[in-house]
């Protein structure tokens, strides 16, 4: 098998670097002054297998209950989790196509098949109508919602209907759902088939910690809990974590000065004639009026600007521009 690339992080930081979809700005100074008051002595010990404070803080954001959250180190390993837990050797899982890429390498490291599932594109990207029909032999549906690399955020009755009609597992993966203006967490009451995944990756500047969750009926806990490594999320990484959920005011402060960017972003692309696909995440999904993605991607590079590419006849001509501080997105717009 490939296995599953990552974008490029360089040693360097001689780069604007646009790339993996970082958050441009520190994490909240809370998470500093944890770090500080944290006593290394208790590192002797292993970390609480269950999370307990930490799913606790995630349940009040939510208003749910610890017993409906997994914490994971990094949504990537919730996916593994996820994966391990419902779908077995030679059962389906299905995603849609282009979306995030590890779902295709999940289902081959439990010997399964993906069904992927094309979008519709028309100047945006869409979930055609049929999507429950064409993943009904599989167990476990991904949907990212935002998804990647589009920043498409599908429709919530969309969600429903698959979540209606499909009868395995639903995962909506949030990753990005904090920089959109809806989510699916209200539908968790309606559908115990759905997961929904985030990351305090994106939205909380702390991709370098390594902390995503799931939020889910107690069932489906029940059977992630049982599948997770015992000590999958460090002592360290939850007492950090903790500290940067309860900072509420600085998450929305920096959740709303990305969205701003985003939008002078979307519109300066548009005034050069690209093709901007309507983005909900930290992230814009663009074709240059060459429609050379490719190109594009090199040339930026040489000027020490790195976006991603993904090469294929849908996505090859597009690059994918993570929103960076506003001196940053002037730079790559200089150099486009
Ligand atoms: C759609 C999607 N899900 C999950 C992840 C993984 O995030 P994490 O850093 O929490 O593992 C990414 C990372 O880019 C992503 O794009």
């Amino acid at each position: 098998m490939s296995g599953y690339t990552p974008g490029e992080q360089p040693k360097d930081m001689k780069y604007v670097k646009l790339n993996t979809n970082e958050n441009p700005y520190p994490p909240s100074p809370a998470v500093a002054k944890a770090m500080k008051s944290f006593c290394t002595d208790r590192l002797r010990l292993y970390p609480d297998p269950l999370a307990c404070e930490l799913r606790k803080t995630i349940a009040d954001i939510f208003r749910l209950k610890p017993e409906n959250i997994i914490v994971g180190n990094g949504s990537d390993d919730i996916l593994t989790i996820t994966t391990r837990a419902f779908v077995g050797e030679g059962e389906p899982l299905a995603s849609f196509e282009p979306s995030y890429s590890l779902y295709p390498v999940l289902a081959e490291l439990q010997a399964c098949r993906c069904i992927k599932i094309p979008l519709r594109y028309d100047g945006d990207f869409h979930i055609p109508p049929d999507s429950a029909e064409k993943a009904k032999d599989a167990r476990l549906f991904y949907i990212a919602r935002p998804n990647a690399p589009t920043g498409t955020l599908f429709p919530i009755d969309e969600i429903k209907k698959i979540c209606r009609k499909f009868k395995g597992v639903v995962f909506v993966d949030e990753a990005y759902a904090d920089f959109a203006d809806d989510n699916c967490v209200g539908l968790l009451k309606e559908f115990p088939n759905l997961i929904v995944g985030r990351t305090l990756s994106k939205s909380y500047s702390l991709a370098g910690l390594r902390l995503g969750y799931a939020l889910a009926s107690r069932e489906i806990i029940e059977g992630m809990m049982k599948v997770k490594d015992s000590y999958n999320v460090g002592m360290l990484v939850q007492a950090l974590a903790v500290a940067a959920l309860k900072d509420r005011k600085y998450f929305n402060e920096t959740k709303k000065k990305i969205c701003r960017t985003r939008a002078f972003l979307v519109k300066s692309l548009n005034e050069k004639g690209f093709e901007v696909c309507g983005s909900q995440s930290n992230f814009v999904f663009a074709a240059p009026p060459d429609n050379d993605g490719g190109g594009l991607y090199r040339r930026l590079k040489k000027n020490g600007i790195l976006v991603r590419y993904f090469k294929g006849p849908v996505t090859g001509r597009f690059v994918r521009i993570t929103v960076g501080t506003d001196g940053e997105i002037r730079t790559l717009l200089r150099n486009t």
